[in-house]
């Protein structure tokens, strides 16, 4: 499975952090290229691996830690998204309910991209307790998953377990996801103990 993560703002860094820290390689891209990440990669290390968007759009998992919006220009720069799991850690922050006519966000996301198996999850922790150790006051901190497709989901908690977190699955996006999105409940359930 290779791994890249699209956006090296706040979430894109946190997320590289545990890719770094649990030694698993992820390609990183942004809209200013390669050469801006290097920093970033010299700091984290060699796992992390700074690409150009189209490059970075070849692993087989494609997380998008951008604006909402930009998830359609993304779309655009590849013609290749079948079978790919695209984990949407986006929140329509700022987009009025009528410009997303009613659905999840997700589902706009998945229409952008044929073929593509996205999962949405990573988009309910701030930042900044993303970014920190998931390991917390004895417990871990939580990344709820949901997705109409039930492989892809899977893979997405094994991820997150991987990365330190605990996972908990919600469903189809109708459900889960719709939980998920920006100002819902799940944002400030965050740590979980486990006996
Ligand atoms: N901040 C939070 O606490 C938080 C928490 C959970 C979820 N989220 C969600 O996560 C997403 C990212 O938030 P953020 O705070 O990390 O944003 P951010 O700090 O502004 O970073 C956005 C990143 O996306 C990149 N980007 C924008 N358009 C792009 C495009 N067309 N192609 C490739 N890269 C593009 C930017 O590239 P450049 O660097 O080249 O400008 C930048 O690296 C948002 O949807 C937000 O709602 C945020």
């Amino acid at each position: 499975m290779t791994y890249s993560i699209i956006g090296s703002g706040n979430v894109g860094t946190a997320l590289a952090r545990h890719f770094a820290r649990n030694g698993i390689d992820v390609a990183i891209a942004n809209t200013r290229g390669p050469d801006t990440l290097a920093a970033l990669a010299k700091e984290l290390g060699e796992k992390i691996i700074p690409k150009t968007l189209q490059e970075a759009l070849k692993a087989d998992t494609v997380i998008f830690a951008i604006p909402f919006r930009a998830y359609r220009e993304v779309a655009r720069e590849s013609t290749n998204w079948n079978g790919k799991i695209v984990i949407d850690a986006m929140n329509p922050y700022g987009v009025p309910p009528e410009e997303l006519g009613g659905q999840p966000s997700s589902d706009l996301v998945a229409a952008a991209l044929p073929g593509a198996k996205v999962v949405k999850a990573f988009n309910q922790l701030p930042a900044a307790v993303l970014g920190s150790a998931p390991q917390q006051n004895g417990g871990r901190r939580v990344v709820f998953v949901s997705s109409n497709h039930e492989d892809a989901a899977i893979a997405v908690v094994r991820l997150a377990e991987q990365l330190g977190f605990a996972p908990i699955s919600l469903g189809k996006i109708a459900e889960g996801g719709l939980l998920l999105q920006l100002g819902a409940p799940l944002v400030l359930k965050n740590l979980i103990k486990q006996g």
